[in-house]
């Protein structure tokens, strides 16, 4: 039988996205993708090297052949299609870290998701009794997984972030810049141009490694801070990548506002996010976005917003809007100026 599934079977499928999820995690964390990167192999071969159970690892392979994500070939042996091939840990924007993510810590908030929605309070704080970036702070091997993601992610849309960037001027600043992998590149393509990255004290010590590595110290300056408090003056471009979505509205006002404070006018501010659907005709929230709310949601009680949204939180910082880029994925590039009329909210 072929066709739409009925909605009772739809609806059950949609439950059992939970054990679809588990089960990428579980092939992602147990190596499969990897152990498969030179072809095909069998299960007997592939379990002994994994330390698996033949017939139980036969079962996963099999259940997630029927997702695409590995194929079984006549012989009997399994190979990678090109979605499996996305958790390689040496594919072009590796899915991995993310798995690793959802595997654990992130994963874990999500169990609290009813006490969030009922109480607004972060499914993270009640799971791992701390927010997000404290906790990162504080376990650095997590910390680096969480930058592998942000970096393996910022492969997806890099050649278009530089497009939307354009020329950086003398200085770009990047606010809340993590690792300095976005900083890293901008200044690799930018050869007259200098750098600064604000981010947490832990981040910080990590960014510096990132960009000496990439011979950009005498480049670049890292700078340890909050950046609800100030952010680095003499900037010609301000980035604000995948910031705003971690944060309420008027928290949103304050980091903007700090923006604001420290930007010359003529000089650029670029945010860059995923949008969701609002009454300029964006094309409906795609999955992906709305999905992510809800993970903003669960780990800091952020959100994804419409383009009409960050107009409302530009307009009350002192920021008019210049111009929008979309890339891949629902992500835009938000282009914005000082107000000489606003004030920084
Ligand atoms: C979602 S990550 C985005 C990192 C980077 N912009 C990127 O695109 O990959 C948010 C960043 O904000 C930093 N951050 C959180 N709170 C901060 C604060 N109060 N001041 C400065 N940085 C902060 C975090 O350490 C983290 O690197």
């Amino acid at each position: 039988m072929t066709g739409t599934p009925s909605a009772p079977l739809r609806m059950r499928e949609m439950l059992y996205g939970a054990l679809l999820s588990r089960a990428l995690c579980t092939a992602a964390v147990m190596g499969v993708p990897d152990a498969l990167a030179e072809g095909p192999r069998g299960v007997a071969d592939l379990a002994a090297e994994l330390d698996a159970v033949p017939d139980a690892l036969g079962q996963l392979l099999r259940t997630l052949t029927a997702f695409e994500v590995f194929e079984r070939l006549p012989d009997g042996t399994y190979a990678l299609t090109p979605l499996g091939a996305a958790l390689r840990t040496d594919a072009h924007a590796t899915a991995y870290p993310t798995a690793l993510l959802v595997d654990g810590v992130m994963g874990a908030s999500w169990t609290a998701l009813a006490t969030t929605v009922r109480t607004g309070r972060p499914g993270f704080e009640d799971v791992h009794g701390m927010s997000l970036f404290d906790y990162l702070d504080r376990h650095p091997a997590v910390r680096e997984t969480f930058d592998h993601s942000q970096a393996a992610d910022l492969q997806l849309s890099l050649e278009h972030i530089r497009s939307a960037v354009g020329p950086v001027g003398s200085t770009v600043v990047d606010v809340g810049g993590g690792d300095g992998t976005l900083l890293a590149h901008l200044l690799a393509g930018a050869p007259d141009a200098r750098g600064v990255l604000l981010d947490t004290q832990a981040t910080t010590v990590r960014a510096k490694e990132v960009l000496a590595a990439a011979g950009l110290e005498e480049r670049s300056r890292v700078v340890a801070g909050d950046f609800f408090e100030a952010v680095p003056g003499d900037g010609d471009l301000y980035l604000l990548r995948e910031i705003l979505h971690d944060w309420n509205d008027s928290q949103c006002v304050t980091v903007l506002g700090a923006c604001r404070r420290a930007m010359r006018p003529g000089t650029r501010l670029l945010i860059i996010e995923r949008v969701a659907a609002d009454d300029e005709g964006a094309a409906g929230t795609s999955r992906m976005t709305a999905l992510m709310d809800l993970y903003m949601l669960s780990v800091l009680r952020g959100q994804e917003r419409s383009l009409g949204d960050y107009d409302r939180l530009l307009s009350a910082s002192g920021f008019v809007r210049t111009s929008v880029s979309r890339m891949p994925g629902h992500v835009v590039a938000i282009e914005a100026a000082p107000d000489p009329g606003g004030s920084p909210g």
